[in-house]
């Protein structure tokens, strides 16, 4: 009997390994390639724990998002203490914004640098989902990259949850490297989307292996919506721009792209499959939306980079059809790598990343809404806004039915700040900041991005501002920042 066999276990007797306080590290990102039969035992075993009067709680580290029966069920079950550094699901969400389950919202390419210096502490326990094990001890993760080869490197003791679904169809898609620590860090040599530097196994300490247990689960990916009207609006507009900017000789051909998560990020990749008038691109992104797939049935897709391959069901399954066709056009990288500043600078990225909310000096929020409830995160958005080429960030004019607006005069919390921003598109029109100082960047907000319905009261703001403010650098009149949202909290519409 090899030692796979001897391994093998319940998820069950996996989740008694499991005990209060440990902390967890867990594969997945994006709701692509996390574990699903361990965590949803775990749940069960803090339910039945909780009800006989014992504590049960744990530290949940993943790579980002992971899917409801791992964040949504560990929530649910009073299981979670902490979770970091990034999260999706509507249970954990409620528990973050209940104060019953502690967050840390962190840029998702520095989560595995942090673990790895000891800043924060390892994970006790690594449980990763994988789509093969090999006897000589090397393991072939499943749909995500994350940072499963880091907490497989640094936990004492690893969980393995083989995926039997889908059979050889991530082989070799992943190139499991990561950067060196500094000082005086070599760099990797990724200078396109489609160079490798690693290997597409990770070797692991067999030792460490506590549990081996099968699952054949689809991640837990909504159903593939078509962008509406406003988002199809955006993704023209950037699309549009791009052009404008390629035929005056300001972006050469070649750039990659970058696509952050929500429908308005994936109705642009949608906008570049319908344009006849578009080559073909590569994707240098950390979320590989569904949205890829038009692009790679239609001849356009050169390489899609990323750390995750995020599908709704029925593409999964096409994806594991088609995989020895596919695959190749995919190269799934640890987070660490495919949101690293200076692989993004090198490679050229054109970043496009949705707000919550922005403001008319260029701040933008993306995690909280009135500047307290928790929406999903910073995700990887700050790690590609600072360091990409050109940079987008998109969102839809107004929010909640015209009642909420998403260019504010001043926003409740700042992800990124108006020096890291480049260019603001709405279906109302795009502004590009670049090169403006802080009152013009203001007017051209106004004037092309905000609703009609917010245009005086967002001008009538700046030229407030203009006469009361401390300093006209930035003319901010404090007593005047979060009337907006003052109004929305008390009336449940920001329009006067
Ligand atoms: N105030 C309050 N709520 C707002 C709002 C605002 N200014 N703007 C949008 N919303 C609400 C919407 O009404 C919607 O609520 P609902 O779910 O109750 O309908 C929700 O926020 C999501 O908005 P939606 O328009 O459906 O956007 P989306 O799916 O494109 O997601 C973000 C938008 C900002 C939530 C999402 O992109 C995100 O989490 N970004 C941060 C992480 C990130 O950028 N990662 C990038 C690298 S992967």
């Amino acid at each position: 009997m090899n030692w796979i066999e001897g391994k093998k276990c319940s998820a069950e007797d996996a989740a008694s390994m499991i005990h209060d306080g440990d902390n967890l590290g867990v594969s997945g990102f994006t709701l692509a390639g996390y574990p699903k039969a361990v965590p949803l035992a775990i749940a069960a075993r803090a339910e039945k724990l909780h009800a006989a009067g014992e504590p049960f709680q744990v530290t949940l580290y993943a790579g980002a998002s992971t899917g409801d029966s791992c964040d949504g069920a560990l929530a649910r079950a009073g299981a979670l203490k902490l979770r970091m550094p990034y999260q999706s699901n509507p249970s954990l969400r409620k528990g973050i914004n209940d104060g019953s389950i502690r967050y840390i919202d962190a840029h998702l390419g520095k989560m595995g640098y942090l673990v790895r210096t000891g800043a924060v502490p390892a994970p006790t326990v690594a449980v990763i989902e994988v789509s093969a094990i090999l006897p000589d001890g090397r393991v072939c993760l499943s749909t995500s990259g994350g940072n499963s080869v880091c907490y497989l490197e640094m936990a004492p003791k690893i969980i393995l949850e083989l995926n039997t679904r889908l059979g050889d169809s991530c082989i070799g898609m992943h190139d499991d490297a990561l950067p060196e620590l500094p000082p005086h860090a070599k760099p990797l040599p990724v200078y396109s989307a489609g160079d490798r530097v690693g290997n597409d196994f990770v070797r692991i300490d067999t030792n460490k292996v506590i549990a081996i247990v099968e699952n054949d689960a689809f991640d837990e990916v909504t159903p593939f919506v078509e962008p509406d009207e406003v988002s199809k609006n955006i993704g023209e507009r950037i699309l549009d721009f791009i052009r404008f900017e390629e035929s005056h000789g300001r972006l050469p051909k070649g750039m990659a792209y970058q696509s952050g998560v929500g429908k308005v990020a994936n109705a642009v990749l949608c906008a570049m499959a319908d344009d006849d008038r578009l080559g073909r691109i590569d994707l240098f992104t950390e979320v590989i939306q569904e949205a890829v797939l038009p692009l790679l049935k239609k001849g356009k897709l050169g390489v899609a980079s990323g750390t995750a391959l995020t599908l709704s069901q029925a593409a999964q399954q096409e994806f594991v059809q088609n995989a020895s066709e596919w695959k190749k056009h995919f190269v799934l990288r640890q987070q660490e790598v495919s949101n690293s500043p200076d692989i993004i600078r090198r490679v050229g990225v054109i970043s496009m990343n949705t707000a919550l909310e922005a403001d008319i000096f260029g701040n933008v929020n993306s995690s909280l809404v009135c500047g307290s409830a928790m929406m999903n995160g910073i995700g990887g958005a700050a790690d590609f806004a600072r360091h990409c080429a050109l940079g987008f960030f998109l969102t839809p004019s107004v929010a909640k039915g015209g009642a909420i607006s998403s260019i504010v005069p001043y926003v409740s919390h700042v992800d990124h700040t108006e020096h890291d921003t480049q260019i603001f598109v709405t279906e109302q029109g795009l502004a590009d900041l670049r090169g403006l100082p802080t009152e013009e960047r203001a007017r051209l907000i106004i004037k092309n991005c905000v609703h009609p319905d917010f245009k005086d009261e967002m001008t009538d703001f700046l030229e407030y501002g203009l006469r009361h403010a401390k300093g006209l650098h930035q003319p901010l009149p404090l007593d005047r920042a979060f009337e907006m949202h003052l109004r929305f909290l008390t009336t449940g519409n920001m329009k006067k």
